[in-house]
């Protein structure tokens, strides 16, 4: 049976120790088939400047894979945000096993991840569409997109309004997203198409089952967003 280790690299969200896997190591001769193929080592708790915390990680993985009976085929690290520490890892790189990286925000890219997406060349591709919807005070103007339309697992503000820094997202409702319009500056008009840059864009396009796609100011097409939601039964195709 091949078999991938989840190894706790300080996330402590899955997984189990560096030390904990090399203490069952000894008890591995005696599972005949079992083989052990990878290991796994998500580090998502880290950002793009803790390099040092990152590299000790990856240390306690490389010291973890040349302990086992066979070294690993694979070992598999990193988002986003840890990717760049991982690939100047020289463990990682000099060893038996392939090493992967596993990014997945920088496909589309979200505040959170705009160093990444400089260092690869990217750019944000992924916009949530809102209109100003009421204006209930001078300096305030509310949009149509609150914590059902952006972001909703983070804190405020959970997004910017792309080319308008003039624009502070506050605290949304569900339905609703007060900005607060900065002094001296002129407040869009009722009616005005405003888009937002999601502070985490991995849960923003989960909301939503159908994406445009753009050119410029053209629209070139549409298609399902197919990862949105969740299917009632693993093997129900059709609930999706
Ligand atoms: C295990 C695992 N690998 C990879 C990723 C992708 O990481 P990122 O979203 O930072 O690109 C995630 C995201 O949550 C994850 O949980």
């Amino acid at each position: 049976v091949p078999v991938w280790l989840d190894v706790n690299v300080g996330m402590n969200r899955t997984g189990s120790p560096p030390g904990a896997w090399e203490h069952a190591r000894d008890r591995l001769p005696a599972a005949r088939h079992v083989s052990i193929v990878g290991l796994h080592g998500y580090d998502g708790h880290l950002t793009w400047d803790q390099r040092e915390q990152a590299h000790v990680g990856y240390d306690a993985l490389c010291r973890l894979a040349r302990a086992l009976p066979r070294p690993p085929r694979w070992i598999v690290t990193s988002g986003t945000h840890s990717y760049a520490h991982a690939l100047a890892h020289a463990g990682l790189a000099d060893g038996p096993w392939v090493h992967q990286v596993s990014p997945g925000t920088i496909l589309l890219s979200d505040l959170r991840s705009h160093e990444a997406a400089r260092d690869l060349g990217l750019q944000q591709g992924a916009f949530v569409a809102s209109r100003v919807v009421s204006t209930p005070c001078p300096d305030r103007v509310t949009l149509d997109a609150g914590s059902k339309a952006v972001s909703p697992d983070r804190p405020a503000p959970n997004c910017r309004v792309l080319g308008h820094p003039e624009l502070e997202p506050q605290r949304p409702s569900e339905e609703h997203l007060p900005l607060q319009v900065r002094a001296g500056t002129m407040a869009p008009a009722p009616g005005t198409v405003l888009w937002l840059v999601p502070e985490h864009v991995c849960t923003t396009v989960n909301l939503y089952r159908r994406a445009l796609w753009l050119r410029g100011d053209a629209i070139v097409g549409e298609g399902a967003v197919e990862a949105m939601s969740h299917p009632l039964w693993a093997d129900d195709p059709t609930s999706r």
